[in-house]
């Protein structure tokens, strides 16, 4: 089976053109030294990375690598309203129309991220006072303006993003919920379709991956939407994972009982903590999270896009959210492939029969 007995035992970047050289050892490895767009292209999967801001304006090689490997981005934090939404009505666009650009340039696709959600709002937004039709007014002309702007060029939204907390319910901590009132969400869908027939629209959020109270409340979630016509696709799995992760039973049911909605799936935001300092046997274990993930959106036919949040370790939200752990992505601080990378391409390529 893809993704299982990563077989590599030595990769190291050849001095010229970002070649590399394998040493295999063991059975059944597929890995080879093709991009990991190349391979996902085969079996019609998009396969991504999060892009910071930062790098992507400062550093040619993450810039290099971010167009050698992936064909589909998504920007870290540039479409968060405290990013673009910068006054009630002023808008900063220069970030996100540069990664629209660019991933234009490389043909790669783009995910929004993100529309609606409790975090990263503006500070004119969460200290002023709105009446429930001025705060849907705004939501409104947000969504026109942002989707509008990129319409048919962006593949996908996040449309609504963690709505739901670890209890199963709707949060009441978000700006929206006490504005707006639980209807915020189908009306969040509704606006970003009339902006942009032709995307495809996500409900993302975290921990409810597999069967769980938290998967259950999505799943309750999404199918009163589908059922009231709300225009939804997809539900995005953010996928932050503590090393030892494996792929279960759970996770297949949940993306089949999705399926059996009319509703594809999309893993969003895939990264592996580990602790620090990160020795080789975590490495490998790592390796085997993201063989196991990947293979299994390759096995999932509603699984329509894997992307990291991030793609290198010097660049990752982990080590100041999740204190004393980091080395999470598939390429090091020196974007040298990892295991965990290994473990992708091996993933891709046998499924791809390269
Ligand atoms: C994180 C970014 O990676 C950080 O740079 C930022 O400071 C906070 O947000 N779930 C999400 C993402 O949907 O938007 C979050 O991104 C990570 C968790």
């Amino acid at each position: 089976m893809p993704g299982t007995g990563i077989g590599v035992d030595t990769c190291r970047r050849a001095a010229t053109a970002g070649l590399v050289v394998l040493s295999i050892v063991g059975t059944a490895t597929a890995a080879n030294d093709a991009p990991l767009r190349v391979l996902a292209a085969a079996s019609d999967l998009r396969i991504g990375a999060a892009v910071a801001m930062g790098p992507f304006r400062a550093d040619k090689m993450y810039r290099e690598v971010l167009a050698r490997e992936f064909n589909i981005l998504v920007a870290e934090n540039a479409f968060k309203w405290s990013e673009i939404h910068i006054g009630r009505s002023a808008y900063y666009f220069d970030d996100t129309d540069a990664l629209v650009t660019f991933a234009e340039d490389n043909d790669m696709a783009v995910r929004g991220h993100t529309l609606v959600w409790h975090n990263q709002l503006p500070g004119w937004l969460t200290s002023g006072t709105f009446s429930r039709d001025e705060a849907i007014a705004i939501l409104h002309d947000h969504i026109a303006t942002v989707v509008g702007r990129y319409a048919g060029r962006i593949a996908a939204w996040d449309v609504v993003n963690e709505a739901i907390g670890d209890d199963g319910r709707l949060r009441e901590d978000s700006i929206w919920y006490r504005l707006i009132g639980p209807d915020y969400v189908a009306m969040a869908f509704r606006f970003a379709h009339e902006a942009d027939p032709a995307a495809k629209l996500y409900y993302n959020d975290y921990n409810a991956e597999g069967m769980n109270a938290k998967s259950d409340a999505v799943y309750a979630l999404v199918k009163r939407l589908v059922d009231d016509g709300v225009p939804i696709d997809g539900v995005g799995w953010q996928m932050h994972l503590v090393n030892g992760f494996g792929i279960g039973d759970g996770h297949r049911d949940n993306a089949q009982r999705l399926a059996a909605l009319g509703l594809e799936i999309s893993i969003t935001e895939l990264d592996v903590r580990t602790p620090l300092p990160s020795t080789e046997p975590a490495l490998e274990r790592q390796a085997r999270a993201y063989g196991d993930v990947t293979a299994f959106c390759l096995a999932e036919a509603n699984c329509k896009a894997l992307l990291t949040w991030g793609f290198t370790d010097a660049h990752s939200w982990i080590p100041q959210f999740f204190r004393g752990t980091g080395d999470a992505l598939p390429f090091d601080a020196e974007l040298r492939p990892k295991p965990a990378y290994w473990a992708m391409n091996e993933a891709l390529a046998g499924a791809s029969g390269e």
